[in-house]
Order: C-alpha cells, then sequence, then structure tokens
C-alpha cells in the first residue's frame, strides 16, 4: 500500500509511520511522499533523514480548492492509495476528500466527538475532564469528523498542564495510528484477495 503522508509541523506521527513501515510493523507498505504546506515544518527534515521524498506546497494567496489540486495532483502522480493527516492543520476541500474515498485519515488528540478543532487540551484541562485520549478516523469534509478507527482513553492527572497532558497522548498516539494504518493495509489485502475467496 502507498503511502502519502501530510504534516504542518513537529511530524512526530509522521516519524512513527515512516519508522512502523520501515521495520515491517506496518507490512507490505511503502511512504511515497511527505507533503508539507509549510516550508519551515520541522517534519521535512526528520522524513529526509529517513530517505523519504517531501514536498513543500504552500497555499499562499490561492483558493483551498486551488491548494488542494496541487496535493491531489502529487499523491495521484505517486499513485497514493492511503493519505495520513499528521498534524496537518487545514480542512481538507470537498474535492480532496472525493479524490480519495475512504482513504484519508487523520489523528486527533482527543476522544472525538469530544474536543474537535484546535487548543484540545486546554479545553480539556479548562473544563476538569478526568480523561482524554487520542482518535484516528477516516476523514469527511467536516472538521476531526468521519467514522472513528481506534480511540485511545488517557487519564488527566492532578497538577497537569498542556505540556504534560499533550506529551502524555502524544505517546499513545504513535502507537494508536501505527495499529491504525496496520488495520487498514490488511483490510486493503483481504480486499485484494476477496476475488479469489469469492470464486
Ligand atoms: C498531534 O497531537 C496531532 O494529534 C494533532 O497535532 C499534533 C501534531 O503533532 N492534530 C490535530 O490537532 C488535528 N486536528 P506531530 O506533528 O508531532 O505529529
Amino acid at each position: 500500500m502507498k503511502i502519502g503522508i501530510l504534516i504542518s509541523g513537529r511530524g512526530s506521527n509522521m516519524v512513527a509511520l515512516v519508522d512502523a513501515v520501515k521495520s515491517g510493523e506496518i507490512p507490505d507498505s511503502e511512504v511515497a511522499v511527505v507533503i508539507s504546506d509549510k516550508p519551515n515544518a520541522a517534519g521535512l527534515e526528520k522524513a529526509k533523514a529517513r530517505g523519504v521524498e517531501t514536498i513543500v506546497i504552500e497555499r499562499n494567496k490561492r483558493t483551498r480548492e486551488e491548494h488542494d489540486a496541487d496535493i491531489v495532483a502529487e499523491l495521484k502522480e505517486r499513485n497514493v492509495e492511503l493519505v495520513c493527516l499528521a498534524g496537518y492543520m487545514r480542512l481538507l476541500s470537498p474535492s480532496f476528500v472525493r479524490a480519495f474515498p475512504d482513504r484519508i485519515i487523520n489523528i486527533h488528540p482527543s476522544l472525538l466527538p469530544a474536543y474537535p478543532g484546535l487548543d484540545v487540551h486546554e479545553r480539556v484541562l479548562a473544563a476538569g475532564e478526568k480523561v482524554s485520549g487520542c482518535t484516528v478516523h477516516f476523514v469527511n469534509e467536516d472538521l476531526d469528523d468521519g467514522p472513528i478507527i481506534l480511540q485511545k482513553e488517557v487519564p488527566v492527572q492532578d497538577g497537569d498542564t498542556v505540556e504534560t497532558l499533550s506529551g502524555r497522548i502524544l505517546e499513545q498516539e504513535h502507537n494508536l495510528y501505527v495499529e491504525a494504518v496496520r488495520l487498514v493495509s490488511q483490510l486493503e489485502s483481504f480486499r485484494l484477495r476477496q476475488p479469489d475467496l469469492l470464486q
């Protein structure tokens, strides 16, 4: 399965996916490209250091549709079959979502449908939640919406700050994202085997 990863920043989830593909934990897969909308995203160097092709596609003054059309073209050119959003901080246009039906997944640092959007940990702490976590889900045209693939609960501890809570959740994000992509790749190989099973 050819994977394309979209990032906007640090790229630690991207690194977890690239390393899991390299180690075979995510089998029969290849990370074909990492695309960032930000030229200074720290994840770009991390991807290059792992031998993965990187591309920067900035939005500049273009419409969301124009920006997304460029990204879709690069993904299609490389025959990408699964698009993983890994800290990609933009809402995808409907035409992007339609270009990869049921083949775009995202990780979000909350137990969706609770706390979609930005400043998740601030809001979780302000609300006095005792439990938070992370979610991997299929992407649709709405923000942090779409069918959930996997979730992991993470306790909120007394005295937690945004830094301590986000760090504890991020550790779990890396495991959860790898597990979710492994599941999706197994589903893909099952789909490919299905014609034989039906004979
Ligand atoms: C992660 O916590 C991810 O869940 C979050 O951004 C961070 C990116 O970190 N994504 C969202 O909030 C999407 N709505 P990373 O660049 O180190 O993977």
